[in-house]
């Protein structure tokens, strides 16, 4: 089984697949869906995707905080409805972290949940401060976890 975590604007082929794979979890129309996608680049937003044997099963999206340059909001982190508890979603995380740190060379990476946050505990993500990923005005209200990237989980 081949498994690699790529970036979607350069592997556009998947576009359309992967607007299903998230609108199957969070319903939202396909132009909407679409265009948000068709947003990822090298620099913040990006979309990474997760492909066994070509098989597009898992996506998370990396947003810009503009209040904190060196971190990144992960967002919309689904893997395929029928995949789910076999170790995908870890790997898809694991995956996104190491591009964060060496491609993004970015240092703290935030996300929000409600509902998930046993996943992102097991992942080492911790409870933070609230941030507000869209300048300064509107604060998050729901759990928001955080990881350090310059911690080991040993340290
Ligand atoms: N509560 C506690 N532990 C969990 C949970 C949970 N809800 N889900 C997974 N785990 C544990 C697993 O048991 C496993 O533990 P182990 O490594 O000790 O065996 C570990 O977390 C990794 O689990 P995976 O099998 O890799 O998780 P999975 O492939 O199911 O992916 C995901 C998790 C992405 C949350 C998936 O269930 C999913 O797509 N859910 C629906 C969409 C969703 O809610 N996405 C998160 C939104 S929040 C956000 O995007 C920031």
């Amino acid at each position: 089984m081949e498994l690699k975590v790529v970036p979607l604007h350069l592997n556009k082929k998947y576009l359309s697949e992967c607007c299903k794979l998230i609108n199957d979890e969070w319903k939202r129309s396909d132009t909407a869906r679409l265009r948000s996608l068709e947003s990822s680049s090298d620099s913040l937003p990006t979309s990474l995707i997760l492909l066994r044997n070509d098989e597009i099963i898992g996506h998370l999206k990396l947003s810009p905080i503009p209040s904190i340059r060196d971190g990144c909001f992960v967002e919309s982190v689904v893997i395929e409805k029928g995949l789910r508890g076999k170790g995908f979603g870890r790997l898809l995380m694991e995956k996104a972290e190491e591009y964060c740190k060496n491609f993004l060379q970015l240092k703290t990476i935030y996300l929000s949940t409600k509902g998930q946050e046993g996943f992102y505990n097991k992942l080492g993500y911790m409870e933070c401060q609230p941030i507000s990923i869209y300048g300064n005005c509107m604060p998050l209200t729901s759990t928001i976890n955080c990881k350090n990237e310059n911690k080991t989980k040993e340290d």
